[in-house]
């Protein structure tokens, strides 16, 4: 069987992460796409050169042509500019959104067979532009958000409780943005909800009340401390998470910002629910039971994402 092929679009910081990754786990052969001339070329090249030490059998090419995405399997986008110290990521919605028109055609010329998992911020906003740009099935397009949101969520929570992250499964639903919705009821310590620890004792419910708005406010505190560009090593971490579940199949049920038509009282809009990834793509949306508080603010992070939306049809009158 031919290898798989991973293409990267954007060798930035999460870009260069995420190659390092797939290549460790031999994912497949790896393309690294940037439109900075010599940059992709040299850091597949410092990767190849990663082989011989850590034995993997990968390709790892650097380009800046698109024909070279051609067959790839799995894309994933990293195009744009990241955050300053300062910045939303609503920030970056007008330049990242002309970035999405390049590479969304792109893909529609190249590897329009692809499974296409978006990273770009304002990331709810950005994975819909690049699916109406690309003309790709809406459910192979993904955005790349809850799996990170809840992976914070779970470090945070791990170390409150003083246990192994391993056993924490923590749970974020909504846009990528500050008004994303951290769910505690379905946030667990090996099966044990959170809220039935506060009960005996293990925290408070303002512990997790700060736990819930530093998972909000996590990429923006990491921004702030790195100064020059925002996080890349759990960004890249999560994708690759997601992009193993499509090509094993292994029908994971991830947090990720998808196209949801019909639940959730949606009518065909990005944001982040869990979805059931396998090899055709996202194949489920699970429509789980909020209670009125958590609805509640699962309506305002829709709000938000939908003004981003309206924001960039006012940018590109394409999008109508
Ligand atoms: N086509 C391809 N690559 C592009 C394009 C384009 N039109 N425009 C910019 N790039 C490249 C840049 O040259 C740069 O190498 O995208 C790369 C982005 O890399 P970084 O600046 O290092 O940013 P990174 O930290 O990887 O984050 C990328 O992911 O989490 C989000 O908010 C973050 O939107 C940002 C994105």
């Amino acid at each position: 069987m031919a290898r798989k092929k991973i293409a990267l679009i954007g060798a930035g910081m999460i870009g260069g992460t995420l190659a390092h990754l797939a290549a460790k786990k031999e994912m497949g052969d790896i393309v690294l796409f940037d439109i900075a001339e010599g940059m992709p070329q040299g850091k597949a090249l410092d990767l190849a050169q990663c082989g011989p030490i850590e034995g993997f059998d990968a390709n790892i090419k650097g380009t800046n042509d698109y024909a070279d995405i051609a067959g790839a399997d799995v894309i994933i986008v990293t195009a744009g500019v990241p955050r300053k110290p300062g910045m939303s990521r609503d920030d970056l919605l007008g330049i990242n959104l002309s970035v999405m028109k390049a590479v969304g055609e792109g893909i529609k010329a190249h590897a329009p067979d692809a499974f296409v998992i978006c990273i770009t911020n304002p990331l709810d906003a950005m994975v819909w532009a690049l699916r109406e740009f690309s003309g790709l099935p809406h459910n192979k397009v993904v955005g790349m958000a809850g799996v990170l949101d809840s992976a914070r969520f779970a470090t945070f929570l791990a170390w409150e409780f003083g246990v192994s992250v391993k056993d924490v499964n923590a749970f974020v639903l909504g846009g990528h943005g500050d008004t994303m919705v951290p769910v505690l009821e379905y946030s667990t310590v090996s099966g044990i909800p959170v809220t039935d620890l506060v009960k005996m004792g293990k925290s408070t419910k303002e512990r997790l009340d700060e736990i819930v708005a530093r998972t909000r406010s996590g990429g923006g505190e990491i921004v702030g401390l790195l100064k020059t560009g925002s996080a890349y090593y759990a960004p890249a971490t999560s994708a690759i998470a997601m992009a193993e579940a499509y090509l094993g199949d292994q029908k994971r049920i991830l947090p990720c910002a998808v196209y949801v038509d019909g639940k959730y009282g949606l009518d065909g809009l990005y944001v982040g629910v869990p979805v059931v990834i396998g090899a055709n793509g996202a194949e489920e949306v699970i429509e789980i039971n909020l209670d009125a508080e958590a609805k509640a603010n699962f309506q305002v992070s829709v709000d938000a994402v939908k003004e981003l939306l309206v924001a960039c049809k006012a940018i590109d009158s394409s999008l109508g």
